[in-house]
């Protein structure tokens, strides 16, 4: 524009008698007659602007048709507020404008929804006119946030000498495990490209052209169910190092997460460094959970060698089938009433797979509830010392497997915290978990899976342990938890052809097989590749942390909804017939 613009959040006292000439939107709007008021806004703020019939006729006139959400340009001289109409909430609360001119640029229909208020608004509705969600200030303030956010994270790479490469959106498939989402072929009918589920193999290639440290803000794409913080479309912080052991993953990490965390004020700042170190089997034993939440206490415990001896049959039966009893004591939990323990929170636990919950309270009067009885006056000593019960506290068990037991007890703990507020809100709390187990069983067909990827070193003291008891293998695969959530994942990687043979071969993954689906990155590694480690957060998820929001939606500019549709434009959407005669593609009728 050729007039020189003034930022609306700009003007203070200081300016007053200057004239100057703002554009923005229309925000509130006051019509007394002879005197209009407008409050305009831009992105760095609100303005007041008057137009009086007596002083400027033709610009009260343009103002006069005014609605909000209308784009105008306003001129005019800028004053100071008489002391009784300063408004202390705007940084420009002390000015306003005295409008000589005034011009609508763009008339507006009136928004479906409030956009100069943080009303509740369906998300839906939201979604389908998303530039009117995006004028609102918080979604404003989220978006600027991420972009600072990633500003300052490629920043921190950059100094710490990693390059930024980009790796292509249309490939072969990767084994991140999850749905693909695919593009056909126009020249290869028949054929399709996938879009990356991450960066991964590109990554390792990188290693092996040499570029030593390599990152990139990578767009991934994965068609899983969504959830809460998950979107079919997401962004990874994506790096992969050459020459390295864990620590120096860590340290790239523990020095860029929070300098790019700490620039843009995010909740939690400053984030206590280096990130604690917790073992995977640590990570289950105290906490239930291989996703600590480390902001309050309620551990775990174990009392199987008390239940064993005590008269109590369903604890006495579960840790004679080879079961655990596990503990946690609630501090103060004497207000839990026996209908919320046997309501809501055995609800949890068997949601979790556990088929109950005992529970104790140790009063001032002794031990109390139906399972007390059962135990004698020592042992009961004993699982109070294990769990550090006072008095005044509620001791929760559950009797079952090893791993039931214990994701049972960590679901509740975290139900409990939650309900009682037992962690302050402001706190935002990192954490490596080291060790994961190398292999998991697929809860859908029972088969060995990978629990990171197929290309995850081996724990060195477990290697011999790859034939005879695969699930017993640790991993060197470490994942980023913020208060209880995942926010990043990765490994030292396999570069040894025999060892990644027999991991292969652990999946049921033969020699044919292996070359087929990633044939190029083994014979990459027959050319000199040097050992390496690397990790991927998602960026989503820890802006979700910094702005304190649970909706991954609120820091996204353009997401799916839970339908993996996107409601402005309407995708997906059906193509027309030519463009699929030109594919080679027919479609089969709709499924039933
Ligand atoms: P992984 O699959 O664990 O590892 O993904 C890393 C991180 O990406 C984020 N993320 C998601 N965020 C939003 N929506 C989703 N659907 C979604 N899926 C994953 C999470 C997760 O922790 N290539 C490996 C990393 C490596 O080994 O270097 C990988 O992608 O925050």
């Amino acid at each position: 524009m050729s007039v020189t613009r003034t930022h609306c959040g700009a003007p203070r006292p200081a300016d007053e008698g200057a004239h100057i000439t703002v554009y923005g939107w229309v925000d509130r709007r006051r019509d007394q007659g002879g005197l209009i008021f407008l409050d305009l806004r831009d992105h760095t703020g609100i303005l007041q602007v008057v137009l009086d019939a007596a002083r400027a006729q033709e610009a009260h006139d343009a103002a006069h048709g005014v609605r909000l959400e209308y784009v105008l340009r306003v001129e005019g001289e800028l004053r100071r507020r008489a002391a009784e109409n300063v408004n202390p909430r705007l940084g420009t609360g002390e000015v306003e404008l005295h409008a000589t001119g005034c011009a609508v640029l763009s008339a507006a229909r009136t928004p479906p929804f409030p956009v100069n208020e943080d009303t509740d608004v369906e998300e839906q509705l939201r979604l389908r006119h998303r530039y009117l969600d995006l004028r609102r200030e918080r979604m404003q303030h989220n978006l600027r946030a991420r972009a600072r956010f990633s500003t300052e994270l490629r920043r921190a790479m950059s100094e710490q000498g990693f390059v930024e490469i980009e790796t292509p959106l249309m490939i072969r498939s990767t084994p991140e495990g999850s749905r693909d989402y695919l593009v056909p072929s126009r020249l290869f009918p028949g054929s399709f490209y996938a879009l990356p589920q991450s960066p991964q193999l590109y990554k390792q290639l990188c290693m092996v052209a040499g570029f030593d440290r390599y990152f990139q803000l990578a767009h991934c794409m994965r068609d899983e169910d969504l959830r809460a913080d998950r979107q079919p479309e997401f962004t990874q912080l994506d790096i992969e190092m050459a020459f390295v052991d864990e620590e120096d993953v860590f340290a790239a990490l523990e020095h860029a997460i929070p300098s790019a965390w700490h620039a843009c004020e995010f909740r939690g700042s400053p984030l206590r460094v280096p990130f604690p170190r917790i073992p995977w089997r640590e990570a289950m034993a105290r906490y239930g959970s291989d996703k600590p939440d480390t902001r309050f206490e309620m551990l775990l415990h174990d009392v199987t060698e008390v239940a064993r001896s005590s008269g109590f049959r369903v604890f006495a039966e579960a840790v004679a089938r080879g079961g655990v009893v596990k503990a946690i004591c609630v501090k103060g939990g004497d207000d839990l009433t026996r209908s919320e323990i046997e309501g809501r929170l055995t609800d949890v636990v068997r949601a979790a797979k556990a088929r109950g919950l005992a529970y104790l309270w140790r009063r001032a009067d002794g031990w109390q509830s139906g399972i007390a009885k059962f135990f004698s006056d020592e042992e009961l000593e004993r699982i109070s010392a294990t769990v550090g019960a006072d008095i005044g506290d509620c001791v929760l068990m559950v009797a079952d497997t090893a791993e039931v037991a214990t994701t049972a007890l960590g679901a509740l703990r975290n139900h409990l915290a939650r309900a009682r507020r037992l962690y302050d809100e402001a706190r935002v709390d990192f954490v490596w978990v080291t060790e994961f187990p190398m292999f998991e069983r697929s809860e859908e067909t029972g088969a060995i899976q990978p629990a990171h990827h197929p290309f995850t070193m081996l724990h060195a003291d477990d290697v011999e342990l790859l034939e005879s008891d695969p699930l017993a293998v640790r991993s060197r695969a470490y994942d980023i938890v913020v208060n209880g959530r995942e926010v990043g994942s990765g490994s030292i990687r396999i570069t040894d052809p025999a060892i990644q043979r027999r991991v292969l071969a652990a999946l049921g993954i033969g020699d044919a097989e292996a070359r087929e689906k990633f044939g190029f990155l083994l014979e990459a590694f027959e050319y000199g590749v040097p050992p390496h480690g690397g990790w991927a957060g998602g960026i989503d998820r820890m802006l979700m942390e910094g702005l304190g929001t649970e909706n991954i939606r609120d820091v996204i500019a353009f997401p799916k909804n839970q339908q993996a549709q996107e409601p402005l434009t309407q995708a997906p959407a059906p193509v027309d017939t030519a463009q699929l005669r030109e594919l080679g593609l027919s479609l089969l009728p709709p499924r039933q």
